[in-house]
């Protein structure tokens, strides 16, 4: 049920640096959000989903730099041609996006900032010490392997520079107590434990200004510095939604019906900064901390994270090129579980393309329509059920929706998936093409249709939030856009409700679901 006054499910992804194009690793969490925001739409929620770009910064501007322009003209350059773009390709329903440069986001961090300093959080101190600009990370000894970073295998900056501090340690046993009591606020497992552990071992105050170059938000009381880009960062997921607006005005409203955020959607290099500053941050203001950081591993190639700084980045197009949009969504939230590393391997991407979804989907769904042309006039038959097969799908629906609003995507798709071989399983055991032979079977033949159309019509409900486009597809070939409204209309809670496809409707024989691999290579 939809209510405009409820809260919103809020959901972010990071906002990422825009030192060069998004790769694959940026797609993984986007693709992830997406999914997961398309999913509660369909529960029939009220949804909010929040990426963007993280523009200020040493890293940012000495990318400007070496590429002989402004910081400015660099990140509009970049978010323009690269990074929207490849969300809109991947088909990324955000509902909003921000880049930290935008004056909505200046002025309310300005404003946050001043509100920390009025009520004693912060003051003047003196850092000392090495930072990364990789990670734009003051670095503690532990963090450092021989000097260089671990994360970048670059030697880091030795930094002496008078800036202002936030009490971070102050906030340590809130925190502690915080996961404590909320251990879903910080998952999975493995992530809360490390921080913990961070937070027992002890945690120093956090510098959140620089003084030797400009590319940020200047401090307000204190214009030659500017804010620390990660403070200034963290505060996008408030920022974008009213931060510190009057209540009665229209970013007042947007932040009543939105903060807190749900989920932080955020890869595990990044966890620290979510888990431990923003909720302080948010404790220092006095306002409500996240319900969740849920920190997924890294894509890895030959071992290793991927990224572009260690040129091994990888960029959506060589592979939605190859096997498509569609199955780019699918594959990486299929095949790695989520919160786990996981290698990208082109043979495993095209013995699940090939095998479940050109085989086990794809060809369910041909063979269907193509069965009710031949059988029926290309008209639905009357409406029958199979008891067996709608019991199968009141368990999937119960256990796909439990796995998709806990995070667990490959949960969530394997339980769908095996609905689909279910599925396939019931054509190939009813064999209508023999039933057909008979007329006196013909009640049998039609039931035995209407009951496969019904469960595809189930399927392409539940897999719309993964596959959108292709999903679309199907479900205009059922006629059920016609009968039924858009497929993004139809509820979670209601797909087990057997029976819906009316029976009189006209399929159409649309495009092929997963052309096979090889046509796609000669019509290249
Ligand atoms: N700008 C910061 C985030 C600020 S959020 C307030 C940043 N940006 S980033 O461009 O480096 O993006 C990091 C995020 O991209 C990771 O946390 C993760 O979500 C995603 N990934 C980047 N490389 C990745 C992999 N190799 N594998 C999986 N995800 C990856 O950090």
């Amino acid at each position: 049920m939809t209510m405009s006054g409820a809260k919103s499910f809020y959901l972010t992804t990071p906002i990422y640096y825009v030192n060069d194009a998004p790769h694959i690793g940026h797609a993984y969490t986007t693709v992830a959000g997406d999914v997961l925001t398309r999913w509660h739409r369909q529960r029939g929620e009220n949804v909010w989903f929040l990426t963007g770009t993280d523009e200020h910064g040493e890293k940012v501007m000495n990318t400007a730099k070496a590429n002989n322009t402004s910081p400015q003209d660099w990140c509009d350059r970049l978010v323009t041609d690269a990074w929207k773009p490849n969300w809109k390709a991947l088909n990324i329903a955000n509902d909003d996006f921000i880049r930290t440069t935008e004056p909505r986001h200046e002025e309310r961090v300005q404003r946050f900032l001043q509100g920390l300093k009025d009520s004693g959080h912060i003051y003047l101190g003196k850092y000392e010490g090495p930072y990364c600009i990789g990670c734009e990370e003051f670095k503690l000894p532990a963090d450092l392997d021989e000097g260089k970073c671990v994360i970048h295998g670059r030697p880091v900056e030795m930094l002496s520079e008078e800036n202002w501090f936030f009490k971070l340690s102050a906030f340590v046993p809130a925190l502690i107590e915080h996961y404590k009591k909320h251990p879903e606020a910080c998952e999975p497992t493995s992530a809360r434990n490390e921080v913990l552990a961070f937070l027992e071992g002890g945690v120093t105050d956090l510098s959140i200004s620089r003084s030797t170059f400009d590319w940020g938000i200047p401090v307000p009381w204190d214009t030659k510095q500017v804010v620390y880009v990660w403070f200034d960062a963290l505060l996008n997921y408030a920022t974008a939604v009213g931060l510190g607006d009057d209540p009665a005005s229209e970013g007042g409203r947007k932040f009543a019906q939105t903060w807190p955020a749900d989920v932080h959607l955020v890869g595990k290099d990044i966890l620290r900064f979510h888990a431990v500053i923003w909720p302080a941050m948010l404790m220092a203001a006095n306002l409500p901390v996240p319900g969740k950081v849920f920190a997924h591993g890294w894509l890895l190639v030959a071992g290793e994270k991927m990224s572009k700084s260690k040129l091994t980045g990888i960029a959506p197009s060589d592979i939605t090129d190859h096997f498509g949009v569609d199955a780019f969504r699918y594959y990486f939230l299929r095949a790695i579980p989520f919160g786990s590393d996981g290698s990208f391997s082109w043979e495993d991407m095209s013995a699940r393309y090939t095998s479940e979804l050109a085989n086990d989907f794809g060809n369910l769904a041909s063979r269907l329509i193509a069965m009710i042309e031949k059988y029926c006039d290309g008209v639905i038959p009357a409406v029958a059920k199979d008891d067996a097969l709608a019991a199968v799908l009141a368990e999937t629906v119960a256990t796909a929706d439990k796995a998709m609003i806990a995070l667990d995507f490959q949960g969530g798709i394997n339980s769908i998936m095996d609905f689909c071989k279910r599925v396939n399983g019931f054509v190939t055991e009813k064999e209508p093409w023999v039933v057909a032979k008979e007329v006196a079977r013909q009640a049998e033949l039609m039931a035995i249709l209407y009951n496969t159309a019904d469960a595809i019509r189930a399927l392409a409900v539940l897999l719309h939030p993964v596959m959108p486009a292709t999903c679309e597809v199907l479900w205009s070939s059922l006629g059920a856009d016609k009968t039924l409204g858009a497929i993004g209309d139809q509820r979670i809670a209601d797909v087990s409700n057997w029976g819906q496809l009316p029976s009189g409707s006209r399929v159409v024989k649309g495009a092929v679901l997963f052309p096979r691999l090889e046509e796609k290579e000669v019509a290249k």
